[in-house]
């Protein structure tokens, strides 16, 4: 069984990786299998529907998708949305989605856009048959010393969504 976290901020002093690292920590100590992606050190073309899919880079991302049972997307919320570059990502890797439990951790400027990962997963759930966890962290920058994660309640919800990301794929994989 292994697990995908994807990174998808691409800003250099991003939050919503600190968080990624956190739950990659907590994978690690639960000897599970995980691959880290992070979007800024991966650098993918923008989708155009066509040549692209060829594109070392996007083959690469897609494998490493595919390969997945479990995928736990960090996201920064961005006009009260997942940002530009996870959407590319799923757009990219497309049927590598199929089937899989889907995890969140997203970073927001404010408390109001709380709901704003839903469309992402809505379209995840209808367009590729995810399992998607009701269950997700969704943090401000009150939890934040600069880029560095300081809340040990956060630190603990992000280690709940990551046991019950194991947990969910574990027994849906041996049904
Ligand atoms: C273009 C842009 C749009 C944003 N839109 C929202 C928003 O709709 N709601 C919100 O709560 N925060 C918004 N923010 C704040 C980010 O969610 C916040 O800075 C977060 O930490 C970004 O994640 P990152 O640090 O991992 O890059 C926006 C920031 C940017 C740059």
């Amino acid at each position: 069984m292994s697990f995908l976290i994807v990174a998808c901020s691409l800003n250099p002093e991003s939050r919503s990786l600190a968080l990624a690292r956190q739950a990659e920590k907590f994978f690690l100590s639960a000897d599970a299998d995980v691959d880290f992606m992070n979007l800024r050190e991966n650098p993918l073309p923008f989708c155009d529907g066509d040549s692209v899919y060829a594109k070392q880079e996007v083959v690469s991302a897609a494998e490493r998708v595919q390969k997945a049972d479990g995928i736990l997307v960090s996201v920064p919320i961005y006009n009260y949305d997942a940002n530009a570059a996870a959407k590319n990502l799923i757009e990219l890797s497309g049927k590598g989605w199929e089937d899989k439990v889907v995890g969140f951790l997203c970073a927001a400027g404010g408390h109001s856009s709380y709901m704003s990962i839903m469309s992402l997963a809505n379209s995840l759930m209808l367009d590729f048959r995810c399992i998607v966890l009701p269950r997700f962290v969704y943090v401000t920058g009150e939890s934040f010393e600069e880029k560095n994660l300081t809340d040990p309640e956060i630190e603990k919800r992000i280690q709940e969504l990551t046991t019950q990301l194991i947990k969910v794929t574990l027994a849906l994989k041996t049904i």
